[in-house]
């Protein structure tokens, strides 16, 4: 894995489309000594994501594409990649799905995070099929990206008890909190730290 000279940190880009708390997290986690990873750009599908607000506190550059056109769009972010030297990609809350095409041009690492017990409850409205179902546990998964959505290795998850009246909104804010824990462990385990 290439590490960036100076920094010493491997270039990372993170991908959003929403809040950002995950986001924000990452970049906590970056600025860290134990960290192995430096965040060099924020990738946002949508202009008016809160998470992109995050740039300016951060000072990290941005760059927002629509995806009307799928294909322009990922070729348009592959060339910044590489400017930029990203040897690892983090979507985090990112809604595009990336074509078998851009994970097999892109020359590095891609993980996501997904907030169940994968291989359970891929795709979306996550929480709200978990409340339905009656599962007992729910919990949220960090894993790489493969071309089949939600579906490559499983790096790290964690595992929590859904309460009596749990509704799908509760749900997300608990395990959301628990997010912001395991990507960054999951970046650890990843890079051997
Ligand atoms: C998280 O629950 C993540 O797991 C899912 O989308 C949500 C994004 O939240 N893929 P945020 O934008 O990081 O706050």
């Amino acid at each position: 894995m290439l590490r960036s000279i100076g920094s010493n940190k491997i270039n990372t880009a993170v991908f959003i489309s929403g809040n950002g708390s995950n986001l924000r997290s990452l970049l906590k986690f970056s600025k860290l000594k134990k960290s192995p990873i430096c965040i060099k750009l924020i990738i946002s599908n949508k202009s008016k994501a809160k998470g992109l607000r995050l740039a300016k506190i951060f000072k990290i550059q941005k760059k927002t594409l629509n995806f009307f056109d799928h294909s322009l769009a990922e070729k348009k972010i592959l060339s910044e990649l590489k400017k930029k030297k990203i040897k690892l990609i983090c979507l985090a809350g990112f809604m595009k799905i990336l074509s078998k095409n851009f994970i097999t041009n892109f020359n590095g690492k891609i993980l996501n995070i997904h907030p169940s017990l994968l291989p359970k409850y891929k795709g979306l409205d996550t929480h709200k099929r978990v409340i339905d179902n009656k599962e007992k546990y729910s919990g949220c998964t960090v894993h790489f990206v493969n071309s089949k959505l939600d579906s490559g290795k499983i790096i790290i998850q964690k595992k929590i008890k859904i309460s009596k009246n749990e509704t799908a909104q509760s749900l997300a804010k608990k395990i959301l909190i628990y997010e912001h824990k395991i990507y960054p462990k999951a970046i650890l385990k990843v890079f051997n730290h």
